[in-house]
């Protein structure tokens, strides 16, 4: 049974082969992959977007979903779940593409994927770090409810440069 989440204008959902296409264009933006991992290429292309979604497509339960805004594809959020003595947590991760921002997308599909990860996924905690610099998503986390647990100081290397990692979480 293909699992569907959705608040107002906007929808989780699994992914589909189809949306390779407008997830790499989406993706293919530095804005974006400066706050992500560097396993979040750039330059982006189809051909991550295909090896991404055929990956996600396997998963079960089914951890990454992608945002719909009005019946349009418009970005990714996920949940992955820790291993070993972590496992009863899991790390939120999300973007939303640029043309997208700043209309409470992020903020409703962390709301929706955090309710549907504490009833389905046997977790107690949910949690993330974000670079320091990247106030928007951390704004996004204080609107649901997420708690500021502290400061990992230069735990992140990116793009040559030290950058601190701000840590958030909420429990069950
Ligand atoms: C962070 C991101 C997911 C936010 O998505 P979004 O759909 O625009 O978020 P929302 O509209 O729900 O909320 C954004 C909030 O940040 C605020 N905001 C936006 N830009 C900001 C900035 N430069 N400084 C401070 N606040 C900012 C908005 O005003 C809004 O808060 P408000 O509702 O109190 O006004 C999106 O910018 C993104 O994909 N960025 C790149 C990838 C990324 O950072 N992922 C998260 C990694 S931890």
């Amino acid at each position: 049974m293909s699992i569907k989440l959705s608040s107002g204008d906007i929808k989780l959902r699994e992914f589909e082969k189809s949306d390779s296409t407008r997830f790499a264009e989406l993706a293919n933006n530095e804005k974006i992959s400066k706050n992500l991992r560097d396993g979040f290429p750039n330059p982006f292309t189809v051909e991550h977007a295909e090896e991404f979604i055929q990956r996600w497509m396997a998963l079960d339960p089914v951890t990454v979903f992608a945002i719909e805004y009005k019946g349009e594809y418009v970005g990714n959020i996920s949940l992955s779940k820790g291993k070993d003595v972590y496992r009863k947590s899991a790390e939120i991760g999300y973007f939303i593409g640029e043309p997208f921002w700043n209309k409470g997308i992020a903020t409703a599909a962390v709301n929706l994927i955090t309710d549907y990860g504490f009833k389905n996924l046997d977790i107690v905690r949910i949690h993330t770090g974000v670079y320091e610099h990247n106030t928007a998503s951390q704004r996004v986390l204080l609107k649901c409810g997420f708690v500021f647990e502290g400061v990992f100081k230069k735990a992140v290397f990116k793009q040559e440069k030290f950058w601190n990692e701000v840590r958030y979480a909420k429990l069950r």
